[in-house]
């Protein structure tokens, strides 16, 4: 599975994306360290902060199915309708939710809105950031 491949996969989950609230539509697409990828898009609701973001649906859709080792995501977000894509780095929260299960070489690839993606790691993401290790005062990363 190339990053280009993982990336049009987001771009094919985007299609189903549940977005009537905010017309941008998310797909993304989670590379298990077994090879198995998991799907995710935007799903809204009438009551606003019961949404979900694309990247959480793919990665609660795989920790449900026990996958729990995760070596890259993609995401491509844009307005609805538009096959164009905007700048869609992932939020603060599916960040968190990454740092969970991702080491910090976690590879996140996002649609950069010039036709294109841009590669970052987890730890370029979310440095100094708080993870399971500290509730038993191990070291964490990005220290
Ligand atoms: N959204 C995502 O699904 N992922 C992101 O990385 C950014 C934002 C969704 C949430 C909401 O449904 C819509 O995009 C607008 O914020």
């Amino acid at each position: 599975m190339t990053e280009q491949e993982l990336f049009e996969l987001a771009i094919g989950a985007r299609g189903r994306s549940y977005a009537p609230y905010s017309e941008f539509t998310v797909g993304a697409a989670l590379l298990c360290t077994d090879g198995t990828v998991f799907t995710g898009c935007n799903i809204e609701n009438a009551s606003y902060p019961m949404g979900m973001c694309a990247e959480r649906t793919a990665i609660f859709k795989a920790v449900s199915e026990g996958k729990r080792s995760f070596r890259m995501i993609a995401v491509a977000g844009g307005p609805a309708g538009q096959s164009a894509l905007s700048c869609c780095p992932p939020c603060g929260a599916c960040r968190q939710v990454m740092r969970e299960y991702a080491d910090p070489d976690f590879i996140i690839l996002f649609s950069d809105g010039e036709g294109d993606f841009a590669e970052r790691t987890l730890a370029d993401l979310l440095p100094d950031s708080f993870g399971p290790e500290a509730l038993s005062g191990r070291k964490g990363f990005s220290h």
